[in-house]
């Protein structure tokens, strides 16, 4: 049996500090043999109003692989910031695959844990929709021919789809129901109750959610949404975290010979 622990997506510094508390208890409780997280709102990275104000810096992703994160998954946000091109030279960061090849990184990577014939192959990809990211390329193509691409080169298969639409994701979900052993979404930030076993064996939630402070929009300060939605315009406020407790958005996912045997939330 190989345990998946997946992480939504990380928002900001106290985000990062209470993991630093969390997940060693995690860890200890439910002995993962795979941790992946998304952290495309790891740090904010500029405080102007312009686009492109999250992603993730170097500081903060050694403090998350110093974790036992083993791999980190993006979206829209994987080219944000100062460091937003460079950070991609590490191969424990996945960027969405269906997003060309002039960007730098990778959309899909092997992870192998243990030796010989007890090793675990767990192949990650992380796809995007366009309705997160209008310039993408078509997500499923991309999504099938990297299967194709990993014939018998996989003992396992995570796919983080980071979008907006819950028919989309449910319809991924469906057309690689049984190829892969799991499919989680990520990018709205708001955990969906869904965990099921789709009919041939994936895992799938619709959105595992953030992990971020829960007192206002999706991790952040809600005034400089709230004023946008009046205005219709950019505001020029500052992008600020919100503050309130962390919520946990994170699925566990046990499998064995390729499939889901379950997926379950951890508070
Ligand atoms: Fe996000
Ligand atoms: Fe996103």
């Amino acid at each position: 049996m190989t345990k998946l622990l997946f992480i939504g997506d990380i928002v900001g510094e106290t985000a990062l500090a209470y993991l630093e508390t969390r997940l060693p208890e995690l860890r200890a409780t439910y002995h993962p043999d795979f941790v992946i997280a998304n952290a495309e709102n790891l740090d904010i990275t500029r405080h102007n109003p312009s686009p492109g104000n999250c992603g993730m810096t170097t500081p903060s992703l050694t403090r998350l692989f110093a974790l036992g994160v083993d791999l980190v998954t993006g979206g829209n946000h994987s080219w944000d910031g100062p460091e937003g091109m460079s950070i991609h030279a590490d191969p424990r960061i996945l960027r969405p695959l269906n997003y060309g090849d002039q960007v730098p990184g990778r959309g899909a990577t092997i992870l192998t844990r243990g030796n010989g014939a007890h090793a675990v192959r767990l192949g990650v990809i992380n796809v995007i929709s366009r309705s997160a990211l209008p310039a993408a390329d078509a997500p499923l193509a991309a999504l099938d021919a990297q299967l194709d691409a990993w014939q018998n080169q996989t003992d396992l298969i995570l796919v983080d789809f980071h979008g907006e639409s819950v028919t989309e994701k449910l319809s991924v979900g469906f057309a690689v129901d049984g190829r892969v052993t799991a499919l989680v979404g990520t990018h709205t930030h708001v955990p969906t109750l869904d965990t099921r076993i789709l009919p041939n064996g994936t895992a799938y939630v619709t959105d595992v959610g953030m992990t971020g402070p829960n007192a206002g929009i999706q991790g952040y300060a809600p005034s400089g949404f709230v004023k946008r939605t009046r205005l219709r315009l950019p505001t020029g406020d500052p992008l600020t975290l919100a503050g309130g407790p962390i919520e946990l958005g994170a699925v566990l996912i046990t499998c064995a010979s390729g499939r889901a045997h379950s997926i379950e939330r951890i508070r």
